[in-house]
């Protein structure tokens, strides 16, 4: 099939570069001239495990394609994928649609013959019938059919989520259109990916509460993390305790820091606001998101206590910065906050993390990105653990401990409370 990827982010980049390797013929259209230069030049825009192989494997067959060209990109497909960012507007809690609004414009103007036009992007309810109104304007619709077809991969994961989805979901009342669509994804259904398909607004909204459920499993577990800290509880037991009944499941039951990233934020609030919109109350979604940004808070005043309020030139490692392993995405990771917090209160920061430097800490004094963990960890006060990265899972802290005796607060879990205690290591974690 002949299909066009409009935004080539994490999302168009990783879907588009893997219906590719399904065999279509496929073009990557963005309008960031550098991102396409780039991918042009063989270079990956951003860090996703397996991808520069699948995406130049893909580039040398001639079957994916990159340009700044939408015109052409459209004219030369039948169907056109939607994958532009939908952030929240500044200071606002609602979902800003302009980049979405204006791929339906742009398109618009390039409608040759009949494209099934199709919203991968996370939109609100309804956002489907609004580009339907806008393409209308220049083309009948006997040229075009609007589809929601939500994505759920997770970056990091998001080669393999891609090949082995639990599920495909497309919301559209074309029964001709949903064949067609089916098709295109048949080689991931035949490996056991479940086909659903719903009308349009249905699947827009299976992706928002997908994502407010899941927001939510991460904010439960992590208010009962305060009650075991406050109870001498282990919350890895009650994870696995409750994980272990088949109604609850046990994915996205591990304590942690606050959520982040650049989908569960985002696509709460947009939740809360589509049911204000429709006079509906959302009010778990509600309590959900007022109880993870008070997280942020929480853990920056649990390093305040473990570094017993003496902040000032304090030496602070930071071990990962972005949200979740395997990613190079920093959209509202909980080191976003807790960085310039404590650094304004006089700590010290040097933060190593596999990804490289970042350009959030750039305008910070004294946060200092380090070349690697050693450096990162030399002569400090506290080690704060805040990324899962493998590499931060086998570190042998004697090593680290050579030149000072430092505290170290695992915000993952990831060793065991009684071993460190015994190996004598001031150790602090989550919950436990
Ligand atoms: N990142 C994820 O893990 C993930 C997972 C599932 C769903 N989503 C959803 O997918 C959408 C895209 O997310 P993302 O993380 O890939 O965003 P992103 O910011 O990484 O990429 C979006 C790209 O679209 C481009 N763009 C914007 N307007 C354009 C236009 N008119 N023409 C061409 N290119 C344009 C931008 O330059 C950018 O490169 C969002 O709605 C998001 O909520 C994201």
């Amino acid at each position: 099939m002949k299909i066009c990827m409009i935004g080539t982010g994490y999302v168009g980049l990783v879907s588009g570069a893997c219906f590719a390797d399904l065999g279509n013929d496929v073009c990557c259209v963005d309008k960031d001239n550098e991102k396409i230069n780039m991918l042009n030049n063989k270079e990956i825009p951003i860090f996703e495990p397996g991808l520069k192989d699948i995406v130049n494997k893909n580039s040398e067959s001639g079957r994916l394609n990159f340009t700044t060209d939408i015109n052409f990109a459209v004219k030369n497909s039948e169907v056109i994928f939607i994958c532009v960012g939908t952030p929240t507007i500044k200071n606002k809690a609602s979902a800003d649609l302009k980049f979405v609004f204006q791929a339906a414009k742009e398109i618009s103007k390039s409608i040759n013959k009949f494209k099934i036009i199709v919203t991968k992007s996370t939109v609100p309810v309804a956002t489907g019938d609004k580009i339907e109104k806008i393409i209308s304007k220049r083309k009948s619709k006997k040229l075009f059919e609007v589809v929601s077809n939500p994505e759920f991969l997770r970056e990091g994961e998001a080669i393999r989520d891609f090949r082995f989805p639990d599920r495909i979901v497309i919301g559209s009342n074309n029964k001709k259109v949903i064949r067609r669509l089916k098709s295109l994804y048949d080689p991931l259904i035949k490996k056991g990916a479940k086909f659903f398909s719903t009308n349009r607004r249905g699947a827009e909204l299976i992706k928002y509460a997908s994502n407010a459920f899941l927001a939510t499993k991460i904010t439960f577990i992590n208010e009962i993390a305060n009650l075991c800290e406050k109870t001498g509880v282990n919350i890895e037991d009650v994870s696995i305790g409750m994980g272990l009944d088949q109604r609850i499941g046990s994915r996205f039951l591990r304590a942690g820091p606050a959520y982040g990233g650049s989908c569960f934020p985002k696509d709460t609030k947009a939740i809360t606001v589509t049911a204000d919109l429709f006079k509906s109350d959302l009010s778990i979604i509600k309590s959900v998101i007022k109880s993870n940004d008070k997280r942020r808070t929480l853990l920056t005043d649990r390093v305040k206590k473990i570094l017993s309020n003496k902040i000032k030139n304090k030496r602070i490692a930071f071990l990962g910065v972005t949200f979740k392993p395997n990613t190079d995405d920093m959209r509202q990771s909980t080191s976003l906050l807790m960085i310039p917090s404590l650094n304004k209160k006089g700590a010290k920061i040097y933060y190593y993390d596999p990804t490289g430097e970042k350009s959030e800490f750039y305008k910070l004094k004294n946060v200092f990105y380090c070349n690697n963990i050693n450096e990162a960890c030399k002569k400090v006060d506290l080690i704060i653990i805040h990324t899962e990265w493998e590499e931060f899972k086998v570190l042998d802290f004697k090593k680290l401990s050579i030149n000072k005796k430092f505290k170290i607060f695992d915000m993952r879990n990831l060793y065991s409370a009684e071993l460190m205690k015994k190996k004598g290591f001031d150790y602090y974690s989550i919950g436990r």
